[in-house]
């Protein structure tokens, strides 16, 4: 482990981004890892089909947590079709991670699965 992904990941466990219920929010998707149980919903809203603010809460370990803080920072402002190619990969490079093992790379996937169910989510809605 190099210590810029140490340092790097327990910044954003220890003071996460965006971490809260927003106020008002468009879409939310919530989802656990079933392996531990760790958990991250995300809260979105939406104008002109980009992500106005963007928030989450969860608990879980120290990777899931850093995960979902970075994203959150990462797509904020950003089109929903943009905030939809985020890859576990994109995370990873923002961390320092060079490779993960399969237990671990679900922690990554968790909040990227999370935030991109609740960009589905809502573009089903407004196409229905
Ligand atoms: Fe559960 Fe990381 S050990 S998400």
């Amino acid at each position: 482990m190099s210590y810029f992904f140490y340092e790097n990941v327990m910044d954003h466990y220890k003071n996460p981004r965006n971490k809260g219920k927003p106020d008002s929010y468009d879409t939310e998707y919530g989802d656990s890892n079933p392996t531990c149980g760790d958990n991250v919903k995300i809260y979105i809203k939406i104008e002109a089909n980009r992500i106005k603010k963007i928030g989450f809460e969860g608990s879980g370990c120290a990777l899931s947590m850093a995960s979902a803080s970075l994203m959150t920072e990462m797509v904020d402002g950003e089109s929903l079709d943009n905030a939809l190619k985020i890859s576990e990969k994109d995370l990873m490079n923002e961390l320092g991670i060079k490779e993960l093992g399969p237990n671990r790379i679900k922690c990554v996937a968790l909040p990227v699965k999370v935030l991109k169910m609740a960009i589905i989510s809502y573009i089903s809605k407004q196409n229905s």
